[in-house]
């Protein structure tokens, strides 16, 4: 089943944790627009639960098994990927969050955060940004979070990671321009996804809400994905280094 649009025709988008959450919702719209969609996870299960639902939509999709934080693996799957189709689009979308207090924050939590969220960007980033710049085309679009913009107590790691994320966005940018591939990011706010809901409660999350939030309602991935989708492709092609904030108005200013 193809959408009416089909501007990813034959691509291959290659979309980091797209086993579940925003990822696969990213993954699910590229290929209903008619992309080749390889996933990267390192959760076993969720990636064959994905693939096999992507399959029956009708979607062309591979499946990858891999730590995003490990830099050699990840250069030696992307070239892999890239001989066999080379990759169109990145979407660096892999993330973890743990809340904890800020004077409670071990070294190990610290550094797992900041391995995956910001240096697992990075890694991939640049593995697919050397052969985007051999053949002087490609886009990449980040996932950053509201929560680099403007911090959340509980959040420290998780905060700074998205921050970083944010200037590597334009500082990539910058650097690829010449090159002709664009890099921007995606902001998203509260977004009910399997990671905000094992963290939060069903009554925390309704207090966040109320509090917090203009819209009335958190998120939805259905919301965010199509972001991904236009900046990934040629209308916005005067766009890079950019970020984008989908957060239903939180960063607009206090509630009433
Ligand atoms: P999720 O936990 O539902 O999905 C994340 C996926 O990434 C999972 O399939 C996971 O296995 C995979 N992953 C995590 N670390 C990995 C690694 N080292 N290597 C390979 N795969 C890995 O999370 P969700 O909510 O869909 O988040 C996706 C991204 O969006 C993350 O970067 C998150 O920080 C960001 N985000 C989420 C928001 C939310 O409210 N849910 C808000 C703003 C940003």
């Amino acid at each position: 089943m193809q959408s009416l649009n089909s501007r990813f025709l034959e691509k291959n988008v290659v979309i980091t944790g797209g086993a579940r959450g925003i990822g696969f919702e990213i993954a699910k719209q590229f290929g209903l627009e008619g992309a080749i969609v390889s996933i990267l996870d390192f959760n076993a299960d969720s990636l064959k639960e994905a693939n096999q639902k992507l399959i029956d939509l009708g979607i062309k999709t591979f499946g990858y098994f891999i730590d995003i934080s490990n830099r050699v693996e990840v250069f030696d799957l992307i070239a892999n990927i890239d001989a066999q189709i080379p990759i169109d689009v990145l979407i660096n979308n892999a993330g973890i969050a743990f809340e904890t207090p800020f004077l409670n924050i071990e070294e190990k939590e610290w550094k797992a955060i900041i391995d995956i969220n910001l240096t697992g960007m990075f890694n991939v980033g640049q593995a697919v940004c050397k052969l985007m710049a051999e053949r002087k085309s490609g886009v990449v679009v980040n996932m950053a979070s509201k929560n680099g913009l403007d911090g959340e107590a509980g959040y420290a790691h998780y905060n700074s990671s998205k921050g970083g994320v944010i200037m590597l966005t334009k500082s990539m940018a910058i650097e690829m321009a010449p090159y002709g591939v664009r890099v921007n990011a995606v902001c998203p706010g509260y977004i009910q996804t399997p990671m905000s809901m094992e963290i939060d409660s069903p009554e925390f999350t309704q207090k966040f809400v109320d509090r917090y939030i203009p819209l009335n309602r958190p998120g939805k991935v259905e919301e965010i994905a199509p972001i991904f989708l236009f900046l990934a492709s040629q209308e916005s092609s005067f766009i890079t280094g950019q970020t984008i904030v989908a957060d239903g108005g939180q960063l607009a200013g206090q509630k009433p």
